[in-house]
């Protein structure tokens, strides 16, 4: 249930924001009372501000590319110059392909870490000087239950959502002493854009994705993981720190 005290008209940037998860957390915290900043590369973005704005919210839209750190440096100087220093950071944007690994392009190779692995990298190296000089911080990323375990056919995507647990791990270490919480959530299926135009290559097994599914092909709304790192982002969540938290109808239990 939202509750518009929650945040307290702190700042938040959300990335992916313009569709899926990213839209629905930049909404949920936004309802919650944080001011929002909405980050994408993707027009759409604009809808994202005016569902918060009619809601009575408060956000800005930035377009950004993840991939780029010039970008990424000036799409938080944008967020920064509207809502002032970033209290959160939820990074959500992201790009999932199949693909046989011994066909696969490099470029595809590059497109799934860079936008996936390097982009929260990037958008953690940009935000953190502020939430060093304000005392602190918290920042959740958006991993997968593909990050969990391996994956036939999606090998850059596994590997990308793998480093993203990593990175959310050794960022917890890094700042735990400096007062930045830093988390991971592991979706399982969510109804999106982008599992709604997935498509696969020729010739594959679909037993060897079959782990992937849920037991009777659950999927859930992007409400629900929006929840949970809203949660995360939360002061209730103060004693959670370094962790990568499932949501996914029990794929990886
Ligand atoms: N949908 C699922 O079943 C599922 C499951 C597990 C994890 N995830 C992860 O959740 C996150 C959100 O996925 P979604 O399902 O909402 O997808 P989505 O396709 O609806 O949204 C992804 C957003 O990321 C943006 N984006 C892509 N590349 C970008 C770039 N270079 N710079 C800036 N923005 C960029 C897109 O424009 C889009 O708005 C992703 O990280 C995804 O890997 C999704």
């Amino acid at each position: 249930m939202a509750d518009g005290t929650r945040f307290d008209g702190r700042a938040a940037i959300v990335t992916g924001a313009a569709s899926g998860i990213g839209r629905a957390t930049a909404m949920r915290l936004a309802a919650d009372g944080a001011k929002v900043a909405c980050l994408d590369m993707a027009d759409a973005v604009e809808e994202t501000v005016a569902l918060i704005t009619e809601a009575g919210g408060t956000a800005v839209a930035a377009k950004v590319d993840v991939r780029s750190g010039d970008s990424v440096r000036a799409a938080v100087d944008a967020a920064e110059s509207a809502h002032g220093p970033t209290a959160i950071l939820c990074n959500v944007a992201g790009v999932l392909r199949f693909a046989h690994t011994h066909e696969m392009e490099v470029a595809e190779w590059d497109l799934l870490l860079d936008v996936n692995l390097k982009g929260p990298f990037l958008m953690c190296r940009a935000v953190i000087p502020s939430m060093l000089a304000e005392g602190g911080g918290v920042i959740t990323n958006v991993a997968s239950s593909a990050g969990m375990f391996g994956q036939a056919f999606m090998v850059h995507y596994c590997a990308s959502k793998g480093g993203v647990v990593l990175l959310t791990k050794s960022l917890a270490w890094e700042y735990l002493k400096r007062n930045i919480r830093v988390n991971a959530i592991s979706p399982g299926g969510v109804e999106t854009a982008m599992t709604g135009s997935v498509s696969f290559p020729e010739g594959i097994d679909f037993g060897l994705i079959a782990k992937t599914m849920a037991v009777d092909n659950k999927m859930m709304k992007p409400t629900e993981p929006a929840a949970l790192i809203a949660y995360l982002s939360s002061d209730e969540a103060a004693a959670i720190n370094g962790a990568v938290i499932p949501i996914d109808h029990a794929i990886t239990a």
